[in-house]
């Protein structure tokens, strides 16, 4: 049975998966954590938590909080900086088997061109995925990825910058994702992972005050499914490019449908939160489902669900 799917068809250095199942930045660490929970080198690619330029200690407490059906989080990527992963991490990565992919994210055009640059040829990473649900501070704090032209232009500086494999996270916080999507393809893109957290909030009634301290949140788990997967479908739709479903995905049929939808992979975030081992039951459950019905190529599966 083939699993194995090429990311960056594009690109010159590729990125080959042995399967469709990776982690969703930020919820699952470096994984060079001491004692991790499950066998990392099963996935098809590791993402790691995003990193910025210098290290960050994230947003004030409360920065996580239930809700139905999922979660919201205002970590505010807290962070080692991208100097220790490079001298503390990217070391112990080059040893894995499983590629590891490095999630950046910056407030300026200019901070991404300076990662992506520092992260191009380090030896233990194999892709970047450039997270544009961050604050455009030059242009008066709207995320990059609500515009297609902002976009375009922090995946043409970093696509200058590096010969890595590009994968662009977009965000759902947009009236247009098609349209943002099309815009980084062609500025450069590789790939494109969708979707990231959608912006969301809680009160509390008897102090009449936000729950998260600093107000607004992202929205993740099993309650953003839906959302997630018309965006895929809608994005792989109008792209030519591999496109990387997420948002919800706690089993292998969501999975499942997600790849159906137009997904070449799937990343799993808040599952992992609640169950560790979510990743690979996933992963064992889409080898079952495919066993079952004598399907050979996970190729056969993508996009079923499209017309
Ligand atoms: C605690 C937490 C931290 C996250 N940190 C990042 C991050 O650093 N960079 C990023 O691009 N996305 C980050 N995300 C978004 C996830 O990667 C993912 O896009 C989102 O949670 C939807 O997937 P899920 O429903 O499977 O969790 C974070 C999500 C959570 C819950």
């Amino acid at each position: 049975m083939n699993l194995s799917v090429q990311l960056a068809p594009k690109n010159k250095r590729g990125l080959l998966l042995a399967n469709p199942v990776m982690t969703a930045s930020g919820t699952c660490g470096y994984g060079t954590e001491e004692g991790y929970p499950f066998d990392i080198q099963r996935l098809g690619a590791f993402i790691c938590k995003g990193i910025t330029l210098k290290a960050r200690n994230g947003n004030i407490q409360p920065r996580i909080i239930e809700t139905a059906d999922g979660m919201l989080n205002s970590i505010g990527l807290q962070n080692i900086g991208v100097d220790a992963l490079v001298k503390e991490k990217a070391p112990v990565w080059v040893k894995w088997r499983v590629p590891v992919i490095v999630n950046i994210a910056g407030t300026t055009v200019d901070e991404y061109t300076t990662l992506a640059a520092k992260l191009d040829d380090v030896a233990g990473i194999s892709a970047l995925e450039v997270n544009i649900s961050c604050p455009n501070v030059e242009a008066g704090g709207a995320e990059f990825g609500v515009r297609a032209e902002p976009a375009a232009i922090v995946t043409a500086a970093a696509r200058k910058a590096t010969s890595l494999p590009l994968i662009v996270k977009l965000t759902p916080n947009t009236g247009d994702i098609a349209g943002v999507a099309l815009a980084v393809a062609a500025a450069g893109a590789d790939a494109v992972s969708l979707i990231n957290t959608l912006k969301g909030m809680a009160i509390d009634i008897d102090k009449r005050k936000p729950l998260l301290g600093s107000v607004t949140g992202g929205l993740s788990g099993p309650a953003i499914k839906p959302v997630a997967m018309a965006m895929v479908y809608e994005v792989a739709n109008a792209v030519d490019i591999p496109v990387i479903g997420c948002g919800g995905i706690i089993n292998a049929s969501d999975a499942i449908e997600f790849i159906m939808a137009g997904a070449s992979a799937v990343q799993i975030g808040t599952a992992s939160l609640v169950s560790p081992g979510a990743l690979l039951d996933i992963l064992d459950g889409i080898e079952q489902f495919m066993s079952e019905r004598g399907i050979e190529d996970i190729k056969e599966l993508i996009g079923a669900a499209r017309h």
